[in-house]
């Protein structure tokens, strides 16, 4: 199996961000619980962290073909990108949708997710155990 973990804009600054929505992991440490994760079952997995709305359209769509799942964190393009949106929904490899944060307990225009609706579904609040949580399931469609 390889999956693919994309995280959006300024999640480069975990660790740096409010503690109280995004915990205190930085990004590094995020991933290396990703891959001790992954390794254990020696599942393949490439990570890429973008602040470019295009660079993770690009990303999405080179890994059509590419990959058995996807877990993506859009961050703050989750409320706005159409464009993102329109890029899974072209591609045939199922993308978990996760938020370290709770969105639907913050502000208004976080509540709304345009990727969410194009994804087979959405971990939100759990911190970073949210893509833990993302692997898992990709663990077990697979069997
Ligand atoms: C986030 C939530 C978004 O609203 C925010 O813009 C982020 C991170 C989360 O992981 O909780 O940057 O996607």
């Amino acid at each position: 199996m390889k999956l693919l973990i994309i995280h959006g804009p300024n999640l480069n600054l975990l660790g740096a961000r409010d503690h109280s929505h995004y915990g205190s992991f930085t990004l590094d440490e995020v991933n290396q619980a990703i891959l001790k994760r992954v390794n254990s079952d020696s599942i393949d997995c490439d990570i890429h962290q973008f602040n470019a709305e295009s660079d993770i359209i690009s990303n999405i769509q080179s890994a059509n073909g590419n990959y058995d799942g996807i877990i993506i964190n859009p961050a703050a393009f989750t409320h706005t990108s159409v464009a993102i949106r329109d890029a899974i929904e072209a591609i045939n490899v199922p993308v978990v949708e996760v938020h370290l944060s709770n969105i639907h307990a913050r502000e208004e225009f976080r509540r709304t997710s345009l990727t969410a609706e194009v994804c087979v579904g959405q971990i939100s609040g759990l911190g970073h155990t949210g893509y833990l949580l993302a692997v898992e399931y990709f663990i077990y469609k697979k069997d």
